[in-house]
């Protein structure tokens, strides 16, 4: 996936070239001399020094990728990969095909030792979901489970709502939180602050005593564009929709971002999913109004044993000294996790 489908013999030795180096220079960076026994005597200002005099040729692979032979190769073949696959969660079949189209992809791309190994991973499903606000009106909510969440039961869960800004809000407010779906409306100043609510929103609401939470998406923006379409329909009216409508599926992916949370040991789990940067606003506007709020939350997710599935491996031998340096890819989750594994 790093290199394109259709590479010149020039271009391959180019890019084979680089990645020598990156190998190079990450085993410098890590302290460990790849060209001898004993420890490297480098300093880290000489490594930094080592590193910048590749400035260039970094620029050189920028510019093949965003201007040169490379455009929008990477984007092109992501399209495809999500296209055809759609979402790989972890233990889904969908991950699955993908690991088979990668596979083939990297030997298509003329990689080395290109082969799979067998490992477990998390299995969790989504299910079927839906929050719908009851009061102060009918408004049926886009929401997205967040990996790992338990579900509720299959009634769901009804209850009022606490809308918070912060943890520190959800502390001083504690006694208020009991028996309620605290919503998170934190606001969006940088991914790290604001991914905390996403990672523990569930478990800071659950020692307060609330039974879900509710987090804004992590996102400095969304677009909730169906809302035209359906809001006013009210919930009973949009039984003739079809739990996953085309249009649902493929607008929730653009205005909801969700990932995986954490429960603790010790702490009460509870359903947690993250809603768009819009209805959290909303709340927040009728909780500062005084307007009582109660939310029906459904969520079938559910964890299941740890499936099979496999890490995908992929060598480069260095050009130069290939009987020393192998450069290895290893891929968790097909698309966005480079590891380097192993030099030898
Ligand atoms: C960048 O790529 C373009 C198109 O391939 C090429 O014309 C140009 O010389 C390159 N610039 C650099 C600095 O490599
Ligand atoms: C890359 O995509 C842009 C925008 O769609 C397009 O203008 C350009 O021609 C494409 N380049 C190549 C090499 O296909
Ligand atoms: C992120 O935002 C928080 C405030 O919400 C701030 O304290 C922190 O320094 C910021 N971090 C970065 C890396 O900008």
């Amino acid at each position: 996936m790093i290199l394109g489908r259709k590479l010149t013999g020039k271009t391959m030795k180019f890019l084979l070239f680089i990645l020598f180096s990156v190998v190079h220079l990450l085993s410098l960076a890590s302290g460990k001399a790849i060209y001898g026994n004993g420890p490297s005597q480098r300093t880290l200002q000489e490594v930094k020094e080592e590193i910048a005099r590749y400035g260039d040729v970094a620029k050189s692979i920028i510019n093949l990728s965003v201007y040169g032979k490379a455009q929008n190769r990477s984007y092109e073949r992501l399209a495809l990969l999500v296209d055809t696959v759609g979402p790989r969660l972890s233990g889904s079949k969908n991950l699955e095909k993908a690991i088979e189209i990668m596979q083939q992809n990297l030997k298509g791309d003329g990689l080395e030792n290109v082969h799979l190994e067998p490992v477990k991973i998390p299995h969790w499903e989504r299910g079927e979901e839906s929050a719908v606000m009851l009061e102060p009106r009918i408004h049926k909510m886009a929401i997205l489970g967040l990996g790992s969440s338990i579900g509720t039961p299959p009634e769901g869960i009804t209850a009022e709502v606490l809308v918070v800004t912060s943890f520190d809000e959800l502390q001083r407010r504690g006694p208020d939180a009991e028996g309620k779906i605290v919503v998170y409306n934190q606001p969006y100043t940088n991914y790290s602050a604001a991914v905390q609510y996403r990672m523990e929103g569930a478990v800071e609401a659950a020692k307060v005593g609330a039974l879900a939470s509710l987090i804004r998406s992590v996102a400095s923006f969304s677009i909730y564009s169906w809302t035209d379409l359906f809001v006013g329909k009210g919930v009973e009216d949009d039984s003739h929709l079809p739990d996953r409508e085309p249009i649902d599926i493929s607008v929730i992916g653009s205005y909801l971002v969700e990932g995986i949370q954490e429960y603790q040991n010790g702490v009460p789990k509870i359903p947690t999913a993250c809603i768009t940067v819009e209805d959290a606003e909303m709340m927040s506007r009728m909780a500062s109004h005084g307007n009582r709020i109660v939310i029906q939350l459904k969520m079938g997710a559910k964890s299941y044993p740890d499936a099979d599935s496999f890490n995908t491996v992929a060598e480069i031998t260095g050009s130069k000294y290939p009987e020393q340096v192998r450069w290895t890819v290893w891929e968790q989750d097909v698309v966005v996790k480079f590891q380097f594994l192993e030099t030898v």
